[in-house]
């Protein structure tokens, strides 16, 4: 168990990757602190999993969209489990949409979930880190390929997922003198709900596995584990690095 005694927030967390990530992180002995819209069903039951592993969990619904309710989370975190030690920046949304289709509405939704939440969540997690005289502490964003790879009629996921590299980046060079470690993880294709639309376009799919070396859709699991291994001290040397997690696609992929 590499991660007991340490309180982790996984944003997004009632479902998909994050949910994966939540319940991996649990097994390394982490308390979490699970985060959703809503306190659904499958948050529900994935704090149950966690608690019958012996983990402390508490779930805290928040509109990511709103850099208040980001503030919020990061506190009643605090507040809830006494301390936070890891950050993972999960939460996230896509719209397909081609470039002149892309209202103001859709634009703002994306950049302000995938990048502007997780700036804010970051800047009250590291204010928390410096307000306790913590000199440890490590933020690891899930990205996408798409930080890289064009993916035309996704340009506001692709410009979020852009700037979340370069936000990385940037912070893991401010924050070292602190001691925290800034990483990505950057999933290619992996079955969760965000790609729904997807599995059930059986020709699209088919095409994607094509461009995929490992012939198979990722799982969380396989992001989960990537995570585990950047938030661990077997990685206390890493910061300013992304993670591809795709199966090879980000070497081979077209667009037919
Ligand atoms: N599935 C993939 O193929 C894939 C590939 C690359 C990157 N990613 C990234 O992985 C992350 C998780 O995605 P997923 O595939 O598990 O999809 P998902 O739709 O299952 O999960 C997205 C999570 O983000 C949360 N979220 C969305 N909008 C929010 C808001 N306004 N406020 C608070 N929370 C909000 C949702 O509640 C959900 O828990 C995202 O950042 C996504 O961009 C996914």
């Amino acid at each position: 168990m590499r991660l007991e005694n340490k309180v982790a927030l996984v944003t997004g967390s009632s479902q998909g990757i994050g949910r994966g990530i939540a319940l991996r992180l649990a097994q390394e002995g982490a308390d979490i602190i699970l985060h959703g819209r809503d306190e659904d069903a499958l948050a529900q039951e994935t704090e149950q999993q966690i608690r019958a592993e012996g983990g402390r969990v508490c779930f805290i619904e928040a509109d990511l969209s709103q850099v208040a309710s980001c503030r919020r989370l990061v506190s009643e975190g605090v507040a809830r489990m006494g301390r936070i030690d890891i950050l993972i920046n999960n939460a996230g949304a896509q719209k397909n949409a081609g470039f002149l289709d892309t209202s103001e509405q859709d634009y703002d939704l994306i950049l302000n979930v995938n990048l502007r939440a997780a700036f804010f969540v970051a800047q009250t997690y590291v204010q928390h880190l410096v307000d306790r005289g913590e000199k440890k502490g490590c933020i690891i964003n899930n990205s996408s390929v798409h930080e890289e790879l064009p993916f035309p009629n996704f340009t506001s996921y692709c410009a979020s997922k852009g700037g979340l590299k370069l936000m990385m980046r940037n912070l893991a060079i401010e924050l070292a003198p602190l001691g925290i470690r800034v990483n990505n993880v950057a999933p290619g294709a992996i079955e969760t709900p965000i790609n729904a639309a997807l599995m059930n376009q059986p020709e699209v799919l088919a095409r994607l596995l094509e461009n995929i070396p490992a012939s198979r859709l990722g799982q969380p699991r396989d992001v989960a584990g990537a995570v585990a291994f950047l938030a661990s001290a077997d990685a206390d040397y890493i910061t300013g690095t992304t993670l591809y997690v795709d199966g090879g696609l980000l070497w081979n992929y077209s667009e037919q």
